[in-house]
C-alpha cells in the first residue's frame, strides 16, 4: 500500500481544518494542482487567494479551475495575483486577515518551465511569517520543501531554521519526511495556536 506521499499529507493537515465557505490562500500556484484542490475544499461560498511569479503558472492554474467554474463550483472570491506571495499580507483584504484557515506553499520550480526561476529564502521567509500572521488560530501552514534541486537544500535549511525557531505557545510545527532519501521532498506543518492574549495572534511570527 505504501505510506502517504508528501503532497498527500500536506493536503491531508490542510483538508482536516477547512470547511466549505472558507478562506484559503495557495502562495505558489505553478500548474494549479493545489488551487483546485483548495477551491474544491472551500467550494462556491469561499475565498481563494493564490500568487504566481510567472504568467504561464497562473495560465495554467485558470485552465485547471475551469471545469469548476463552468460548474458554478469556484469559490466566490477567486483571486489569481502575479505577485510575489512576500505581498502575501497586503494582498490579502483585511477583513481576511486572521481569518485565513489555510495556506500552501509547494516550494521550486515550475515543472516544464524555466528551472532556474525558483522559489527563494529572500522572499520565502517573509511569505512564511506573513502567512502565519493572516492565518486564523487553529489554521495550518502547508509547506513542501525540493532539498534535491540547486538552491532547494540551502532554502530548505533556512526554512527548517525558521520554523524550529518558531515559539511553541505560537504555533506547532511538524515535519513529514521519507527518510532514506535525504533529497527527496518533504512537508512542513505548521498549526496557528490561539493567544489568550491576542486570538489573532498577529504580533507573534517575525
Ligand atoms: C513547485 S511550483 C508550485 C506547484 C503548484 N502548487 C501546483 O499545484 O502545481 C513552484 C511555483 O512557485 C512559483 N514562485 C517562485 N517564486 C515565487 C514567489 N516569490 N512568489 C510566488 N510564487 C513563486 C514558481 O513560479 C512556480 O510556479
Amino acid at each position: 500500500m505504501g505510506l502517504l506521499s508528501v503532497i498527500g499529507m500536506a493536503h491531508g493537515w490542510v483538508r482536516q481544518r477547512v470547511q466549505p465557505g472558507d478562506a484559503v490562500v495557495d502562495a505558489t500556484l505553478g500548474g494549479g494542482v493545489d488551487a483546485r484542490f483548495l477551491a474544491e475544499l472551500v467550494g462556491p461560498r469561499g475565498a481563494l487567494i493564490g500568487f504566481d511569479v510567472q504568467e504561464e503558472a497562473l495560465r495554467r492554474t485558470r485552465d485547471r479551475l475551469e471545469p469548476l467554474r463552468a460548474a458554478g463550483r469556484l469559490p466566490a472570491r477567486t483571486s489569481l495575483l502575479l505577485r510575489s506571495h512576500s505581498e502575501l499580507e497586503a494582498a490579502v483584504p483585511a477583513e481576511l486577515r486572521g481569518r485565513i484557515a489555510a495556506v500552501l506553499f509547494n516550494l521550486g520550480y515550475l515543472p516544464g518551465s524555466d528551472t532556474s526561476l525558483i522559489t527563494m529564502p529572500q522572499t520565502t521567509l517573509p511569505a512564511l511569517q506573513a502567512a502565519l500572521r493572516v492565518l486564523r488560530p487553529g489554521g495550518i501552514l502547508a509547506c513542501v520543501l525540493y532539498p534535491g534541486h540547486p538552491g532547494g537544500a540551502e532554502e530548505a535549511d533556512e526554512v527548517m531554521g525558521w520554523a524550529s525557531g518558531l515559539p511553541a505557545e505560537a504555533a506547532q510545527a511538524a515535519v513529514y519526511r521519507m527518510v532514506q532519501k535525504p533529497s527527496a521532498p518533504y512537508a512542513l506543518g505548521i498549526e496557528k495556536k490561539a493567544s489568550p492574549a491576542d486570538p489573532a495572534d498577529s504580533g507573534s511570527f517575525h
